[in-house]
């Protein structure tokens, strides 16, 4: 199979349209069989509820090449279970555990001259997806659904890749303290838009949100969690009922645990102590681990470990996960999945 010419070291992190995508269909209380298509467009009535009542959830994963020439996919399984879970909040029916997966092992093997070559630093990302549809108008949920699966190849989600960035806090919030902040739903995305903005507008990769109910800790880092490493060699990563428990810091924490023999724990993070840290980043599927330079809070620019260098714990983070991913470093069992 010839791979596709594509710079893959370039690649930043934009939608490129692939060869085929896989649909199905909810309708009478069952899914259909479901298909790949060519189609990259979905033709929906006006009155979806995904549209108007942001009746929707979606996920983010990666097919990774390995050395041997294979394609491997990083614990789908926990994807299609916080999918369900975001399924249930927003009232829609949950696509089973293992239609998700086959989904995108079919989006994978279907466009496999898409997946960056192993040892090229890019990656193949999948997002699925279920969008309510049909005809409707009043808030209610919609009498029909799509689950869908696409994917393309990627490079860094943030600019610097493996290279420090700097945060901004905000003011604002993207989810509420006991809303849809733990799910993955569109609507917390729209809200963090106008954030995203204006801290890009003023130099920043992204911006820090508080804890909604008293904003005085860290929630999230913009679509990634936030992790810190104290000083005397901890991980620790914000426990709160408002953000999107991201897989890759489940992932850190297991990886900062039995591979390098840290403690990791979840707790509050006052962004009054942020001096506690050595270092800082943020992870997540998109963001792999990106290594946080600085963050400015009111003002006040707080630099961790350096803006300019990654730092030593971060960096043993982000080679063992990533060999992990890779097929590089022995996987924890039941983490990697073969694409066959
Ligand atoms: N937080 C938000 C808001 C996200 O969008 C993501 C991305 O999925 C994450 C955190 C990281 O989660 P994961 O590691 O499962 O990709
Ligand atoms: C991911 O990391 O998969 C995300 O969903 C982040 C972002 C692109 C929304």
């Amino acid at each position: 199979m010839q791979k596709k010419d594509i710079k893959w070291s370039e690649l930043g992190f934009s939608y490129i349209k692939t060869d085929k995508r896989y649909i199905s269909y909810w309708k009478d209380g069952k899914w259909d069989d479901g298909q790949l298509v060519e189609d990259n467009k979905i033709s929906i009535s006006e009155g979806s509820t995904c549209l108007h009542y942001g009746q929707e959830c979606f996920e983010g994963l990666k097919a990774y090449s390995t050395k041997d020439g294979g394609i491997q996919l990083f614990r789908p399984d926990e994807n299609a279970k916080r999918m369900q879970n975001s399924c249930e909040k927003v009232m829609m029916p949950k696509v089973p555990v293992e239609k998700f997966i086959d989904a995108c092992m079919q989006v994978v093997k279907a466009n496999e001259a898409w997946v960056p070559p192993y040892g090229s630093g890019a990656t193949f990302y999948l997002r699925p997806y279920v969008i309510g549809i049909g005809d409707n108008i009043g808030v209610k949920p919609a009498p029909e659904y799509i689950f869908g699966v696409f994917g393309m190849p990627v490079g860094p989600y943030f600019k610097g890749g493996m290279n420090p960035v700097n945060f901004v806090t905000t003011d604002e919030d993207r989810a509420a303290p006991h809303g849809t902040g733990k799910n993955k739903v569109g609507g917390n995305y729209a809200a963090s838009l106008h954030s995203h903005h204006d801290a890009v507008a003023r130099g920043f990769a992204d911006c820090i949100y508080l804890d909604p109910a008293t904003h005085s800790k860290i929630d999230e880092v913009g679509a990634a969690n936030f992790f810190g490493i104290t000083k005397d060699n901890k991980f620790i990563t914000p426990h709160s009922t408002s953000i999107l428990p991201s897989i890759t810091r489940i992932s850190l924490m297991q990886v900062a645990k039995d591979y390098l023999g840290m403690e990791a724990i979840e707790a509050d993070v006052f962004i009054d102590e942020i001096d506690q840290f050595a270092e800082a980043g943020a992870c997540g599927t998109a963001a792999v681990i990106t290594p946080i330079g600085g963050i400015e809070h009111k003002g006040k620019m707080h630099v961790f470990h350096s803006e300019t260098e990654v730092g030593p714990v971060t960096k043993k983070l982000y080679n063992t996960l990533y060999g992990i991913q890779m097929g590089d470093v022995e996987a924890p069992e039941g983490w990697i999945y073969k694409v066959q």
